[in-house]
């Protein structure tokens, strides 16, 4: 294990360690508050995100800000975004096994680091990975699940509510789960 989040970067930028580093113009780390409580995780960086070296950058990016703000998050003061693999697969398709598998110390090591409370899944990709393999987001995002002491959740990633806005209420309504199990739960969150 790295023991701080700069050191972990700087090795995680210099990453050969799966055939995505060979197409990615930055690793796209994560951001956001290292004492955070609560650590949101998507799948892989997009285009937008790969250029900029940023998470959640693009017009997913902007609905998921306009989301934890109505809850009192924000990205840059009391939460931490990252992703499952850190650098853009081509053509924005899922991240392969082996590339997950590559990859998915970064972010055990990142979690180790952060020590959160909570953890939100953006997507079915980092919930299986994650919460559960038979994962079924659409029936069980929303649910709080517990794994070794922290406490998980799925919600709709914002990619699927860009792509049905009619989804947008039920994910309104997980952050607001979120909002009461933080206030549950955390004390440096609010
Ligand atoms: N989708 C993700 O899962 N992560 C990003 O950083 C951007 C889009």
């Amino acid at each position: 294990m790295i023991e701080t989040m700069e050191e972990l970067k700087k090795t995680c930028k210099e990453c050969k360690k799966c055939r995505l580093c060979e197409t990615r113009t930055n690793v796209v780390f994560g951001t956001g508050n290292e004492n955070a409580e609560v650590l949101f995780i998507g799948e892989g960086p997009g285009e937008n995100e790969d250029l900029q070296g940023e998470p959640f950058v693009g017009r997913g990016g902007k609905l998921l800000d306009k989301m934890l703000n109505a809850v009192d998050l924000d990205r840059k003061k009391n939460i931490y975004i990252a992703n499952m693999v850190k650098c853009r697969p081509p053509k924005n398709r899922d991240p392969l096994p082996d590339e997950q598998e590559a990859c998915i110390g970064y972010l055990r090591n990142q979690v180790k680091i952060i020590k959160p409370k909570i953890i939100v899944c953006l997507g079915r990709v980092s919930a299986i990975r994650i919460i559960k393999k038979d994962m079924k987001i659409t029936k069980e995002h929303g649910i709080f699940f517990e794994r070794n002491g922290v406490i998980m959740m799925a919600t709709l990633h914002p990619a699927a509510l860009l792509r049905d806005p009619r989804k947008k209420p039920e994910a309104f309504e997980d952050f607001q789960k979120l909002r009461d199990k933080i206030k549950e739960i955390c004390t440096s969150t609010y």
